[in-house]
């Protein structure tokens, strides 16, 4: 697939976006070893979230969707899983594959887990190393995947200072700890996404949370919980920008997660000049909730703040395309961790600026992007979902058509995000296959 967006910017309305996908991920995988039933609203239907659904069904776990967005999970308990007849994919899903990681090393049984072409290139030493000092047996090609699993090994509880800030590590490891025979503890050198620790307290699970420092028993059970999945704060950061850069446009995002693990982003564009309020701020069990109104703003470029980055690490690629309609140079430092996500963000978020007619200078860990319009173009999205849907908003205020190629990934994380930006009024475009030279 690829976009045609033809210039056309966002106008006023009130929408809501689909459910977040790391919350979705993990009420799947909690659920489905908890004691008793539980219902999952809001959950998010894109593929990274369907594979660690199939993966649960290959290995017994009984899940019935009565709706779309609705799942009722009945739990087998800790040890209820089975060996699945075949290799687990994960498609896209680094998520995916680092929980499994954890979770199935407590296992008494083999698994292998796959992936895509991108997943394939991502690292897996940061899970394997502190999964093998608990005891885990875990096989890779050098580091990469797939991953073999040999479950049935006792696993011990570790105390372990995370070298990179990564919430799949940290939960790749708390999930093996709760396999474990005593006390598992994790230090963050700065605070990532911490859903699974929510989560995993809202489920009964004793855990402490102090100081950078997560402390948890091995051993406890999981009872079943209902889990109401908030509107991911990552999507609405598409339409966000999209309503920044509209002419005198009023949006209500409705809905949206605002875990303060996830609002770096929020930070970021009203530290250059953004608009951005929240409203009806209330919660969905464990999760802080709200609406966000954005108005039209003028953007001004910053610094931005290495602190910030861990709380708003999946929002780079859209921040390079505020940066690039901001007044002045935008400097970002210490995002080394992008160039290792779906696509190296980095370089791919350069090299499609700059074919857009955007200077940027590219650092092994930063850029540095000056403002000015975009022109139009073909920009290489390299299959990296969030890549795609930044260029997208780009072509909703350049002077000329833009085209995205490799699309289709949107689908891992925003299924149905062209029509919604078409909904509040972006002119995009869906074709099968690539564009024609
Ligand atoms: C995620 C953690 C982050 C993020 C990813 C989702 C999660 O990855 O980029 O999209 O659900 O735990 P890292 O842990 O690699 O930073």
């Amino acid at each position: 697939m690829h976009y045609l967006v033809k210039p056309a910017a966002l106008r006023s309305g009130s929408i809501a976006v689909p459910g977040d996908k790391s919350i979705s991920h993990r009420a799947l995988m909690l659920g489905a070893i908890a004691d008793g039933e539980s219902v999952v609203s809001g959950f998010l239907q894109g593929e990274d979230c369907q594979a660690t659904l199939a993966a649960l069904q290959a290995m017994g776990a009984r899940l019935d969707i009565p709706q779309p967005t609705t799942l009722r999970i009945s739990g087998v308990g800790m040890r209820g899983l089975r060996q699945p007849a075949t290799t687990l994919d994960m498609g896209n899903s680094g998520t995916a594959m680092r929980l499994f990681s954890g979770l199935l090393c407590g296992h008494p049984f083999t698994t292998t887990l796959t992936g895509d072409a991108s997943l394939m290139r991502r690292p897996m030493r940061r899970v394997i190393e502190p999964l093998g000092r608990m005891g885990a047996r875990i096989d890779s090609n050098d580091g990469l995947p797939p991953l073999t699993i040999h479950g049935g090994q006792s696993l011990a509880g570790i105390h372990y200072p995370l070298p990179v800030a990564s919430a799949q590590v940290k939960s790749a490891i708390l999930l093996a700890g709760l396999y474990a025979d005593a006390e598992t503890s994790v230090v963050e050198p700065a605070p990532t996404r911490d859903h699974t620790e929510r989560m995993l307290q809202f489920m009964g699970v004793e855990l402490q949370a102090e100081d950078g420092r997560i402390r948890m028993r091995g051993g406890q059970t999981l009872r079943s919980a209902d889990i109401d999945v908030p509107g991911d704060l990552s999507s609405a950061a598409f339409v966000i920008l999209g309503a920044l850069l509209g002419a005198d446009c009023e949006l209500v995002i409705k809905g949206v997660g605002m875990n303060p693990t996830r609002t770096g982003v929020i930070e970021i564009l009203r530290q250059m000049g953004a608009a951005i309020e929240i409203e009806n701020c209330g919660s969905a069990g464990f999760e802080p909730v709200a609406d966000i109104r954005v108005r039209s703003s003028v953007l001004s470029a910053i610094d931005v703040d290495p602190a910030l980055v861990s709380l708003a690490i999946d929002e780079f690629p859209v921040l390079f395309i505020a940066a690039a309609t901001a007044r002045g140079r935008t400097r970002f430092s210490g995002i080394g961790e992008l160039r290792v996500k779906e696509s190296d963000r980095i370089r791919a978020m350069a090299d499609g600026l700059r074919q857009l007619g955007i200077k940027v200078q590219e650092y092994p860990d930063g850029a540095s992007v000056v403002g000015g319009g975009f022109t139009g173009g073909v920009v290489e999205s390299h299959g990296d979902h969030r890549v795609a849907m930044s260029f997208a908003v780009a072509g909703t205020v350049a002077d000329a058509p833009v085209t995205v190629r490799n699309t289709d990934a949107v689908d891992t994380s925003f299924p149905g995000f062209a029509d919604l930006m078409r909904s509040v009024g972006a002119d995009i475009r869906v074709s099968p296959g690539q564009p024609s030279a």
